[in-house]
Formats: C-alpha cells, structure tokens, sequence
C-alpha cells in the first residue's frame, strides 16, 4: 500500500521504533497520528515529523485513542513492554501488564480500526512482534508468549479477511534493537552476539512490509534461519540453542 496520503496510526511513537518509524514515514505524504504516553518525547516526535501527537495508554484506553486517530488506512502496532528473569519470580502484575500492552492492546485497537479499513476497501496493519515469540526465548517466558499470541493472531486474521480485497498485514519481527527497551525492562541486553541493530533498520522494515505488502518480515533477515529450523525441525533447533544459547 502506498504511504502517501494514507492516514498512519503508531503506537509507542514517542521511543526507539515507533519513533524511528515516524521518521522514515516523514516527507512520504502520509499523515501521521503518533501514540505514545510521554507527552514530553511524543510531542518531540510529532514536532519533527509534521504528526499529530495522542497521548494514550493502550492498556486502559484503547478506545479513546482510536476515536481521536481514526479512521486510519494503516495502523502500526509496535507499543510493547519487555520483562527478563525467571519465570516463578514474575511479580504478577507485570504478568498481567506484559499481556495487556503487547498482545490484548494490540487486537483490541485492530477490533476498533479494522471495520473503516473493511468498509473503505483499503488498510493495513503492522504488528511488531519479536523473534522471541519464533523461538522462544529462556527467562523472556511470558514476552515470548505475548509476541507469538500476536503473530498467531494476526496469521489467522490474514486467514478470515482473505475474501476482503485491500486489506493487507505484517507481521515484523526484529532480534535485538538499539533503544530504550532494555533499560525500561529492568534488565540491560547482556549477550555479545548478536548485535543490537539500530531502530531505524527495523523502521526500514515495517514501511517496506506495507509498500511491499510482505506477511512477515525478520530485521535482520537472517534471523529467518533459526525461526524456520525451530519450526521444521524442533529437537535440532534445541540441540543447536544449548550448545550456542
Ligand atoms: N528493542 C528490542 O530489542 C526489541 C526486539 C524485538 C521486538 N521489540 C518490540 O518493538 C516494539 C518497540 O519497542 P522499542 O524497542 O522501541 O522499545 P521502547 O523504546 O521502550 O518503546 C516502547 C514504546 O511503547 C510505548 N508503550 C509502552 N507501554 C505503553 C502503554 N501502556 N500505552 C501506550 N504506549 C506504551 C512507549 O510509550 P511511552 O514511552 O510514551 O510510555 C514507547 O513509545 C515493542 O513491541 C517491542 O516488544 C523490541
């Protein structure tokens, strides 16, 4: 789907992906409706791309975000939350508040957009999941789960609208990104490899995703490898991660 002259919802646009995404959507002629709950840094955002600034909290208003941005052509789900550390130590209100932002949220505001797209004959949604929902990832248990809840969702979405022309989805999966994900999660990227790509790569991905209308896009590409093997051949793919974790 063309940029240009599409109305852009994104979420989580006043940080790291969301806000790279903005920016590499600037001068294409889309008109962008920025999401975030930092008035301070989305404001910042919107001011330097010629968007439209909506402070919300997705977890408790879905609603209201989408009644002040819609009716959108293209709706960019990338607002997400981390948490790292063993699975029985959870506290559960990050249990509960991992699954309200990254995968109820999300479905809740494609439940409220996706009608006008139908009805319009034209749309697109974007959901940034992670390559810890192909693979899943040790102490990462309940945000590996919330990102393959997402791409199952969006996989049977694409199913059901496969009668209604128009409507296109993507399901982006980034490894390790450069932003401030980590340190809002409480817990710094402490691997050596592989090495955190910047946000504006993974920017990069979810603008061709729509102009290309891709299904599923990895950033970087190669992280296709490990997703596929751990679907094609399990028992391998486990071998493989205890010897290079
Ligand atoms: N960084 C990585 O390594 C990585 C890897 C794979 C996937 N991802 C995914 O990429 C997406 C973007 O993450 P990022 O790396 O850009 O992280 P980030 O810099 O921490 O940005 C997260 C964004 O989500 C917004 N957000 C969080 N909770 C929200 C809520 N309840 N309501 C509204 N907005 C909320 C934040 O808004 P405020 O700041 O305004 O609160 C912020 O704009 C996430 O879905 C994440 O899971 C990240």
């Amino acid at each position: 789907m063309e940029l240009d002259g599409a109305r852009v919802l994104i979420t989580g646009a006043s940080s790291g992906v969301g806000a790279a995404t903005a920016r590499a959507m600037a001068g294409t002629g889309a008109r962008l409706v920025l999401a975030g709950r930092d008035r301070k840094r989305l404001e910042a955002v919107a001011a330097e791309t010629g968007g439209q600034a909506v402070v919300a909290d997705i977890t408790t208003d879905a609603r209201g975000l989408a009644r002040r941005a819609g009716p959108v052509d293209i709706l960019v789900n990338n607002a997400g939350e981390g948490w790292a550390g063993p699975f029985t130590r959870m506290p559960p209100d990050r249990l509960t508040g991992l699954v309200s932002v990254n995968l109820t949220a999300p479905i809740e505001l494609t439940r409220l957009l996706l009608p006008g797209m139908i009805e319009a004959n034209r749309g697109h949604i974007v959901f940034v999941t992670s390559i810890a929902g192909a693979i899943g990832v040790g102490r990462e248990a309940v945000y590996s789960a919330t990102k393959a809840g997402l791409a199952a969702f969006a996989e049977a979405l694409r199913d059901e609208l496969r009668e209604s022309r128009g409507i296109g989805l993507s399901v982006v999966l980034p490894g390790v990104v450069d932003t401030p994900f980590f340190e809002r999660r409480g817990a710094p990227y402490d691997r050596s490899w592989p090495l955190p790509v910047p946000p504006e790569r993974v920017a990069r991905g979810i603008v061709t995703s729509i102009r290309r209308d891709r299904p599923e896009s990895f950033v970087p590409g190669w992280l296709r490898l490990p997703a596929r093997l751990r679907g094609a051949a399990p028992g391998a793919f486990r071998r493989l991660m205890r010897c290079f974790g």
